[in-house]
């Protein structure tokens, strides 16, 4: 074979085959940095070594900072992290021209069982969490979903799960945020101290300072989870139960719904419990020769009654990982097979970065044609509504449907009501859009136009299409703004949100 077609054969395997390379390469290779990696942070946590060096690594990220600013500052600043290990499918091409600083911060630092709060570093991921706080019996009071999301993409950013009806989002149980500002300062907000910048951080995607340590709000958290499966066969039952789960007074403290079609589904409400109960089977989730989760949901549906599990608190907190809720059936179409996971199972799933990384232009082009990964968040009365539009513009299924609260508080995420908090679904749409007539920019642009219109946001790891004013007229940026022209260097330093998210600065 000549060297071109040598190459041609490469991309035409990893188009067609990509779960080839996955097998042979990806999974083995996760596997050693998974074990690696819980190590090392197990060793670090127990040896309390962490505390001592985060100072040290804080003024590292100073002195950067501080070199940036002794120059002619003609470039603007953002995190070293390579774009392909983020979980966001989009990688930043600015990665590429700004001063990239490196903010190597990637330990829990105190867990404080008297005021019930964590104290982590940004790179410290959602697995990594779970696994330290469970042996202490707590728990987040979110945690969101996939192993590798990190507190610092979820502060920056947002993030959202299966309690946040009760808790809210990610920022809403952040009691403090640690940032070095672009004059090199290192400042501390929280509600009480700086409360303008505690305010403008979540959504602010590291446009003004970068994150170096937060602390969190965690519960008691017991053993086991009492999942009840409900499955309905009308989208308006469907949509009247979850609404009315989500607003009693005393609510379930999980809420999720699972759609299938337009107008079937499966609503999932939970509580945690220690015992395991004789309303319903036991049913580890996680293990590694386990069904994929959603197809087990499904099952409920398919069955048409009402079941309940008890499933293992961990097991349940990242039910969707191993199979990134189902994005991973398009990469892995056997992964779900029972040969394969008793034989394979326990090697999934594949480290994202690395699929990332291995991920060929052509497989890159494909997804923008003819793949959505979007979740839109909608005030919860308009659920019905919106599933009509997303059905008539994408017909992705299954779509995620998770309740949360959105507190009246200052900040990019302004509720159009006087009440203290208001309730959202974030409706999660990822997969290949089957709608006649779906068309990746005018589709998107339509389902933006209706999510403004009713006042609701887009989260910002999504590819958006509006243009900046609408963009701005989405996120109210009034405090944002004045945070911005407060800080020295700020704007010299970050672009606006707008700047990091919009299409033509990712690839
Ligand atoms: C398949 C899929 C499923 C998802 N499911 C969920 C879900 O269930 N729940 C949920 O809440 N979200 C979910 N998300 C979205 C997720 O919340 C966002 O991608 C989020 O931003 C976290 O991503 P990350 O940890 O990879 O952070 P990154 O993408 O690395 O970071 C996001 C932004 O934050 C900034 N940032 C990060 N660290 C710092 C720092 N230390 N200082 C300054 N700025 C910083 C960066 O500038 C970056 O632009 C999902 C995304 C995908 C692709
Ligand atoms: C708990 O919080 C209080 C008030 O914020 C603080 O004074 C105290 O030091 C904290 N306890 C610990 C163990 O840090
Ligand atoms: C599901 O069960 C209900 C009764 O519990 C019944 O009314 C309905 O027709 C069934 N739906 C399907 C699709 O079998």
């Amino acid at each position: 074979m000549t060297a071109i077609e040598t190459e041609t054969f490469l991309e035409y395997i990893l188009v067609e085959h990509r779960w080839i390379i996955v097998m042979v390469a990806l999974l083995p290779i996760s596997l050693i940095w998974k074990i690696w990696s819980t190590f090392r942070n197990y060793v670090v946590f127990k040896l309390n070594s962490a505390p001592k060096m985060h100072i040290k690594k804080v003024k590292e990220v100073q002195s950067q900072v501080k070199a940036w600013l002794a120059g002619d500052r003609s470039t603007r600043l953002c995190t070293a992290r390579p774009g392909w290990q983020a979980m966001s499918f989009r990688q930043g091409i600015y990665k590429k021209t700004f001063t990239n600083i490196k903010v190597n911060l990637v330990d829990v630092l105190e867990v404080d069982m008297e005021n019930m709060t964590v104290r982590c570093e940004p790179l410290v991921t959602m697995g990594q969490l779970s696994r330290t706080l469970e042996p202490l019996g707590l728990a987040l009071a979110v945690v969101p979903e996939l192993d590798q999301l990190t507190v610092g993409g979820l502060v920056m950013g947002t993030g959202v799960e299966s309690s946040s009806h009760i808790y809210g989002l990610f920022q809403h149980f952040c009691l403090q945020y640690e940032l070095v500002l672009a004059d090199g300062s290192v400042v501390t907000c929280s509600k009480d101290e700086n409360p303008d910048l505690f305010y403008a951080v979540p959504w602010s995607y590291g446009t003004l300072g970068f994150l170096t340590s937060a602390v969190i709000k965690v519960v008691p958290a017991k053993k086991y989870i009492r999942l009840e499966y409900r499955p309905y066969n009308k989208l308006s039952e469907l949509s009247h139960h979850f609404i009315e789960e989500s607003l009693k007074d005393k609510p379930h403290e999980f809420i999720e719904a699972l759609l299938f079609t337009k107008n079937s589904g499966v609503l999932m409400t939970g509580n945690m419990v220690d015992k395991i109960g004789d309303d319903g089977k036991f049913n580890p989730i996680g293990k590694w020769y386990a069904e994929w989760f959603f197809k087990q949901v499904e099952r409920h549906l398919t069955n048409n009654r009402t079941a309940v599990e008890y499933i293992p608190l961990r097991d349940y907190y990242h039910r969707h990982t191993r199979s990134f809720f189902w994005e991973l059936q398009d990469i892995i179409p056997f992964g779900n097979h029972p040969i394969f996971r008793y034989l394979l199972g326990w090697l999934m799933p594949p480290e994202v970065s690395l699929l990332k990384l291995t991920q060929p232009e052509a497989v890159t082009k494909l997804y923008d044609k003819a793949h959505v990964i979007q979740d839109m968040l909608v005030p919860v009365e308009h659920l019905e509504k919106a599933i009509d539009v997303f059905h008539d513009e994408f017909e992705v299924y299954p779509i995620w449907l998770c309740p949360f609260r959105v507190f009246n508080h200052p900040g990019q995420l302004k509720i159009k009501t006087n009440a203290d908090s208001q309730m959202f679904v974030d409706i999660g749409v990822y997969g290949v859009p089957k709608a006649k007539g779906y068309e990746t920019v005018p589709s998107t642009r339509r389902i933006e136009a209706f999510v403004s219109k009713h006042d609701g946001f887009q989260m910002l790891y999504a590819d958006t299409y509006t243009t900046r004013e609408e963009f701005r007229a989405m996120f109210d940026h009034t405090l944002y703004d004045k945070v911005r022209d407060s800080l020295p260097y700020c704007k010299d330093a970050f672009p606006e949100i707008y700047g990091k998210v919009n299409r033509n600065v990712r690839k």
